[in-house]
């Protein structure tokens, strides 16, 4: 039997993405074969084929970074997950394909009743906000907040986790997308229009308490500028090159030497320790399952169609998430 991949051989724009086919081989020792379900559309896939990133993949190489599915095989002294297991997983590479496989250490079992064109985007986009609001910094309610990027996958998760926080928030996005925020009573701000600094001054003369930024290094600066004394700025957005990357941490060192009693941090889901990771993505599963939070999903395509996907993502129309998903489920 073959089953077909979704591939990057050369950098480019997502007309570079071809699909290829494979053998299905037989899971090997301690490996897990998965039928993939749902796989996450995100901007470290459209970084990874272009290249702008400090460690970018070796090419050829199949994207997605975070996958929904059910177990169709497994090799010998797999003893934590059986055939028809769904289970979950932050793959970083090899999403974007009919089947993945894994180590059971990578794998998270995943409630049948969740939907799991939802329940994919949990496994990065919320668990980057949930571990940013509640392990980089611990939000209490009343908190008042600034999202940098507040309109995408990850941004719509902080709102919907914020809210449930009781955040006063304020979202940087693009005017044509503020209806989301506004419905979740975040106050937005449009920053081809707006200077943040100067809107957030003027109704926050205390400063904030936290701003999280999801884009590059050139918002630090200016996110320090609207907290408060004792506040901190977590930067998750993912600096550029590796040039950018080194400069990203010479500007955390001198902001954090700076005697203004305000704080820099970075946040990166490969620096978390696994156990924070099952137990985070256990209460999101909780969560979604009691109606709690909702991901916003704007289209799904099947997965052989990434190219398609990437191109949407790309385009910035975006608000929320986008999802590849086996053709049964569309
Ligand atoms: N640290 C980690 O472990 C981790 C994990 C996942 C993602 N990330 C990072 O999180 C960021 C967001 O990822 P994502 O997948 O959520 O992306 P996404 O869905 O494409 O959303 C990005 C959003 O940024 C907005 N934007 C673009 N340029 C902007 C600017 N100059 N100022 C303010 N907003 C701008 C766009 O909306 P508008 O139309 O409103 O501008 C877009 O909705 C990326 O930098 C990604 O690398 C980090």
């Amino acid at each position: 039997m073959k089953y077909k991949s979704v591939i990057v051989t050369r950098r480019g724009s997502p007309e570079v993405l071809e699909i290829i086919e494979n053998d299905l081989r037989l899971p090997l020792a301690g490996e897990a074969r998965i039928k993939i379900l749902a796989t996450g559309v995100c901007q470290d896939d459209i970084a990874a084929r272009i290249g702008n990133r400090p460690f970018p993949p070796k090419i050829p190489f199949v994207p997605g970074y975070t996958i929904l599915g059910v177990v169709d095989q497994i090799g010998e002294s797999i003893t934590d997950f059986a055939v028809g297991d769904r289970v979950a997983a932050l793959t970083t590479l090899g999403g974007y394909a009919e089947y993945i496989f894994l180590g059971e250490e990578d794998l998270v079992h995943v409630p049948t009743t969740l939907d799991p064109a939802e329940a994919v985007i949990l496994i990065l986009n919320y668990l980057v906000a949930y571990q940013v609001l509640h392990r980089s910094v611990q939000v209490k309610a009343g908190d008042r907040v600034l999202i940098i990027g507040a309109s995408g996958g990850v941004g719509t998760a902080f709102l919907q986790l914020g809210k449930l926080a009781n955040l006063t928030m304020y979202g940087i996005a693009s005017r044509s997308k503020h209806s989301v925020l506004t419905e979740l009573g975040v106050i937005p701000i449009d920053y081809h229009t707006q200077d943040f600094v100067e809107v957030i001054r003027q109704a926050e003369p205390d400063g904030l308490d936290f701003v999280f930024n999801g884009m590059g290094d050139d918002y630090i600066g200016r996110g320090l500028k609207v907290l408060r004394r004792g506040g901190t700025l977590v930067q998750y957005g993912a600096p550029q090159s590796f040039s950018r990357f080194l400069l990203l941490l010479v500007k955390f060192a001198l902001f954090n030497l700076l005697p203004n009693g305000k704080a820099v941090k970075g946040y990166g889901t490969h620096r978390v320790d696994r156990r924070l990771l099952m137990e985070d993505w256990a209460k999101l599963f909780k969560l979604l399952e009691e109606g709690k939070i909702k991901p916003i999903i704007t289209k799904k395509f099947p997965i052989l169609e990434a190219a398609k996907a990437n191109e949407l993502l790309e385009s910035g129309k975006v608000i929320g998430n986008i999802v590849l998903l086996a053709p049964e489920l569309l």
